[in-house]
């Protein structure tokens, strides 16, 4: 190493290595990965490496994925820059120009903006139906259908996905199936176990888990998946080595955390059934044997003033997202599904007093509380 100051700013902090075991996954926070020689470098063409460019695979970003992908049982996992962009990927992965897309109406607004707005742009034509019979999915199925898609639980309304019908209508007319888990998680429920090909989450939500990580993560059947991260790839949609660290971090707790919240969303969706200042109150039933989801969804329209209710709120804040440590509150007609036309978002039942509460982690009493106090100022 030159003794010149400068060359050595730049390189000695470059040197280092350890032989002391780090307990916790070091953060491979680089663009690129460095070689010994060219015969080192072609050691990563010929597949003895795993590690080349940043944009292409890290360690970290691999850890996130591969620990999805066991915790749903499926062989192959890839992690992106989003939750939306894992979906455009996945999607890119089974339809291209001239294929045709059969997918649920009332999904998360974001996906349906990418169906509607984005994928036309690929060449790429959707059908949106109602999923709640799935007659519909059957009769929407065109010679050039390649794929269904929807939700486990679906986004604002919480409606259970019968996925058991929809692989069967898939297996009958030789299409793939793709499911957004995010609602769910795979403490919940594992759809790939079920036979979906691919299996999303926003990694955003409950899998990172503490509002400070935005990512999506795509697991299922290898090629599928293996196409996928061809896509991120080259579409630059990668996700970056400190998400994918602090995603691997909040998984180590999802099974704590997701046990938490499905015990405090079970009780406040109960108190909340019976509330006089509440018109209708959405919650699955019946969803898996370790609980029915953290989120619990009330329509306040004919009985409450909304805007009284969001000011009344006195601790739990505004968010237009969930899965967070703190409990919060969004407005899908301001937010989530802001995007939707009017006519669709009534059709649907995503109405003017519609609130999603993502239930928390606090004590249960002072959620209750919190809700109870915030809907009878609202009352009308
Ligand atoms: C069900 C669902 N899927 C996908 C997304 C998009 O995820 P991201 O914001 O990580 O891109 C969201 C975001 O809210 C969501 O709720």
């Amino acid at each position: 190493m030159s003794e010149n100051f400068d060359t050595k700013a730049v390189h000695l902090n470059n040197t280092a290595s350890i032989e002391s075991k780090s307990k916790t996954r070091p953060i491979y926070q680089t663009s690129v990965f460095s070689f010994e020689n060219l015969d080192d470098l072609e050691g990563y063409f010929r597949g003895e490496k795993n590690y080349l460019y940043t944009r292409m695979g890290n360690p970290n970003v691999n850890d996130l994925a591969i620990s999805v992908a066991k915790l749903e049982d499926a062989p192959e996992g890839i992690a992106a820059a989003s939750g939306m962009a894992a979906i455009l990927a996945g999607i890119l992965s089974i339809a291209g120009q001239g294929d045709h897309i059969v997918a649920s109406k009332d999904i998360y607004g974001g996906t349906h903006q990418l169906l509607v707005e984005e994928l036309k742009r690929f060449g790429i034509e959707i059908s949106l139906v109602s999923f709640e019979n799935h007659s519909n999915v059957k009769e929407a199925i065109q010679k050039n259908t390649k794929l269904i898609y929807s939700e486990s639980i679906t986004n604002p309304l919480l409606r259970v996905e019968d996925i058991h019908s929809l692989v069967q209508i898939a297996k009958e007319n030789n299409l793939k199936t793709m499911i957004d888990n995010t609602f769910a998680t795979p403490y919940l429920y594992q759809p790939y176990k079920d036979g979906i090909d691919l299996v999303v989450h926003s990694a955003t939500k409950y899998i990172a888990g503490h509002s400070d990580v935005t990512a999506g993560v795509l697991v299922g059947h290898t090629d599928l998946v293996r196409e996928a991260g061809q896509r991120i790839s080259n579409l630059g949609a990668n996700l970056s080595p400190f998400e994918a660290w602090l995603g691997c971090r909040g998984l180590k707790t999802l099974h704590v955390r997701m046990q938490r919240h499905v015990e405090n969303a079970y009780k406040l969706a109960a108190v909340l059934s019976n509330h006089e200042a509440i018109d209708k109150l959405y919650y699955p039933e019946s969803f898996s044997n370790r609980g029915n989801g953290a989120i619990v969804t009330i329509d306040i329209t004919k009985k409450c003033d909304i805007k009284t209710f969001f000011e009344a709120l006195s601790w739990v804040k505004i968010v237009p997202s969930l899965a967070g440590c703190e409990t919060s509150v969004s407005y899908p007609v301001g937010t989530s599904h802001r995007s939707l036309p009017e006519t669709l978002r009534d059709q649907l039942g995503i109405t003017e007093g519609l609130v999603r509460i993502s239930v928390g982690l606090e004590d249960i009493e002072d959620i209750i509380n919190e809700f109870d106090q915030a809907l009878q100022k609202a009352l009308l």
